[in-house]
C-alpha cells in the first residue's frame, strides 16, 4: 500500500473557479493570444495539462540498470526518474522533504540513495527517508510517511517510452495512446529487435510558449516556406525535388501523405506513402552528409547491393511525425521533447537514437550504421529546427500586440469532403491542413476546464 495525497485543490491562480471563459479563448477556427502569453494560464497548464494527462518523461534505455537515475521535469516539477534497487521505475520529486531544496543536482548517475546537500537528510531510491544527521534533535517520528519523498503516482511505459500523470482518473497509458500506439510500433519495428537506444541530444531553448512547438509538430503547411534554405541546400546537387522534404514544394495536398488525429491530443503525419518501398528507398531520400558516399561504397562491397541498401535504410530518417500531447514527438529517428520553462520560454530537446543488435543480425555493420545515423540525425536539428524556433520566437513577439487578439488555424475547415472522420473516430486530412491543431486545442481546453482527480504519493 502506498500513501496518496489528493492535490485536487492545489493552490493556483486558476483556483476552483474558471480564470477565463475557455470557450471564448478556444473557438472552432481560432485561439486567443492569451493562451500563449498569459502567465496565469501557463501556471494553470502546469497542473491541468502537465499533471492532468500522460506526459512523456524519459526512455527506459536512459536508465537500463538498477539504481540508474536521470533528472527531468513534469511541467515545472523537478523529478528524479530512477530504476530503484528492486527494478521499479519511479518518478520521485527532486525536492527534499525537509526544507524543499533540490535533492539531486546531477543530470544522471547510479546510486541506491540520495543525500541532500543542505542538511544531509538521506533518502533511499525508493523515496523512503533513510536517516537524518543527529536524529536525537527530533521529537517527531521521522518514520512518518510524510517525510518520504513525493512521487508521481502513475508511471507507465509503452515499449520503452516512460510517461507519467498525477491524474488518478486517467485511462491506462495504452488506452490513452489508442490508435497512435500501432504507429509507434511501426516506428520501432523497422529497427532490429523493435528497439532503439537513446543517446545524447541536441538541446534548443527558444523564447516562446511551449504550445508553439506542439502546434508545429504536424504542420505540413510551413515546410516549403520556412525550410526553403534547407530544401535548396539538400537538393542543390540532387535531381528535382529528390531529397529530404522537397516533396512539399509543388502540390503537397495531392500526394499520398496525410495527417491523422487519433484522439487525446495525439496525431501523426505520415509521409511514407510518398516513397517507393524498396531497399534503399529511405537512404535515397537522405541529403548528402559527410562520409556518406564512402560508407555506401564500402557497404555495397561488403554486403552486396540489396543487403547494403537495406542496412543503409536503418540510417535513413523515417518520414513520419508522431506526436503525443503535450510534449513528445518522434520525428525521423529522433525523440523530440518540449519542456516548458515559463510562459515565454521552452526547451526543445532532440534525443538521437541508435539501433541495437541483440541477436547479431547486423553483424559488424552495427557500429557503422550508428555512426551514419548520427550524421543523418545532425542534419535536421541544425538546419531545420533553427527555422522552426525562429518562427516560434517571432510568433511570441507578434502576440505581444495585445489588440490584435486571434490566431487562426482554420485551414481545411468547412471545405466539403476535405477533413474526414473515419469509422474508428480518427480524423484524417491532407498534409497541409490544420485539423490536427483544431483537435489538440480542444483537448487542451477540456483539460483546462476539468476538475481533475490529481494526487501525489509517498512510500508508506
Ligand atoms: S533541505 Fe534537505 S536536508 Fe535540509
Ligand atoms: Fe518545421
Amino acid at each position: 500500500m502506498t500513501t496518496l495525497e489528493k492535490i485536487g485543490a492545489a493552490p493556483s491562480r486558476l483556483g476552483a473557479t474558471a480564470l477565463y471563459d475557455w470557450d471564448h479563448l478556444v473557438q472552432e477556427d481560432r485561439v486567443h493570444r492569451l493562451i500563449y502569453t498569459d502567465p496565469a494560464i501557463f501556471e494553470a497548464e502546469m497542473t491541468h495539462v502537465f499533471g492532468g494527462t500522460w506526459t512523456y518523461l524519459a526512455h527506459e534505455s536512459e536508465i537500463p540498470n538498477e539504481n540508474d537515475f536521470i533528472t527531468r521535469r513534469l511541467g515545472l516539477r523537478p523529478l528524479i526518474i530512477v530504476r530503484d534497487m528492486n527494478g521499479t521505475v519511479r518518478a520521485l520529486y527532486n525536492r527534499c522533504t525537509h526544507r524543499g531544496t533540490t535533492l539531486c543536482r546531477w543530470d544522471k548517475g547510479n546510486t541506491r540513495s540520495f543525500q541532500c546537500p543542505y542538511h544531509g537528510w538521506n533518502f533511499l531510491n525508493t523515496g523512503k527517508l533513510r536517516g537524518v544527521p543527529w536524529p536525537e534533535g527530533y521529537a517527531a517520528d521521522l518514520r512518518d510517511a510524510k517525510y518520504n519523498l513525493a512521487q508521481v503516482p502513475r508511471v507507465e511505459s509503452y515499449r520503452g517510452f516512460i510517461f507519467a500523470t498525477l491524474n488518478m482518473d486517467a485511462l491506462p497509458l495504452i488506452e490513452h495512446l489508442g490508435p497512435i500506439a500501432p504507429v509507434i510500433d511501426e516506428w520501432l519495428d523497422r529497427n532490429p529487435g523493435g528497439k532503439v537506444v537513446v543517446c545524447e541530444a541536441n538541446r534548443f531553448k527558444y523564447k516562446g510558449n511551449w504550445k508553439l512547438a506542439y502546434d508545429n509538430s504536424c504542420d505540413g503547411y510551413h515546410v516549403a516556406y520556412s525550410h526553403r534554405s534547407l530544401l535548396e541546400t539538400e537538393n542543390r546537387m540532387a535531381g528535382d525535388n529528390a531529397k529530404g522534404m522537397a516533396y512539399y514544394r509543388d502540390s503537397p495536398d495531392t500526394l499520398a501523405m496525410y495527417m491523422r488525429y487519433t484522439g487525446n491530443g495525439n496525431h501523426y503525419k505520415d509521409k511514407r506513402p510518398n516513397l517507393e518501398k524498396r531497399p534503399g528507398g529511405l537512404w535515397a531520400l537522405e541529403a548528402a552528409q559527410p562520409g556518406m558516399e564512402s560508407y555506401e561504397a564500402d557497404f555495397i562491397r561488403r554486403y552486396g547491393r540489396d543487403r547494403a541498401f537495406a542496412l543503409l535504410d536503418l540510417a535513413g530518417s523515417e518520414p513520419v511525425n508522431i506526436n503525443v500531447f503535450p510534449n513528445f514527438s518522434l520525428l525521423g529517428n529522433h525523440i523530440q521533447v518540449f519542456e516548458p520553462i515559463s510562459v515565454g520560454e521552452t526547451n526543445a530537446i532532440w534525443y538521437g537514437t541508435m539501433v541495437v543488435d541483440e541477436t547479431g543480425e547486423l553483424g559488424d555493420a552495427v557500429t557503422d550504421i550508428n555512426a551514419l545515423r548520427m550524421r543523418t540525425q545532425e542534419a535536421f536539428p541544425n538546419f531545420g529546427e533553427v527555422d522552426d524556433v525562429a518562427n516560434f520566437e517571432q510568433v511570441q513577439r507578434g502576440l505581444m500586440a495585445v489588440e490584435d487578439e486571434w490566431v487562426y488555424m482554420h485551414r481545411g475547415l468547412g471545405i466539403p469532403g476535405r477533413v474526414k472522420t473515419l469509422a474508428d473516430g480518427t480524423i484524417t486530412a491532407p498534409a497541409t491542413d490544420e485539423a490536427f491543431m483544431r483537435e489538440h486545442v480542444k483537448e487542451w481546453k477540456r483539460l483546462m476546464k476539468s476538475r481533475l482527480n490529481l494526487a501525489i504519493r509517498r512510500e508508506p
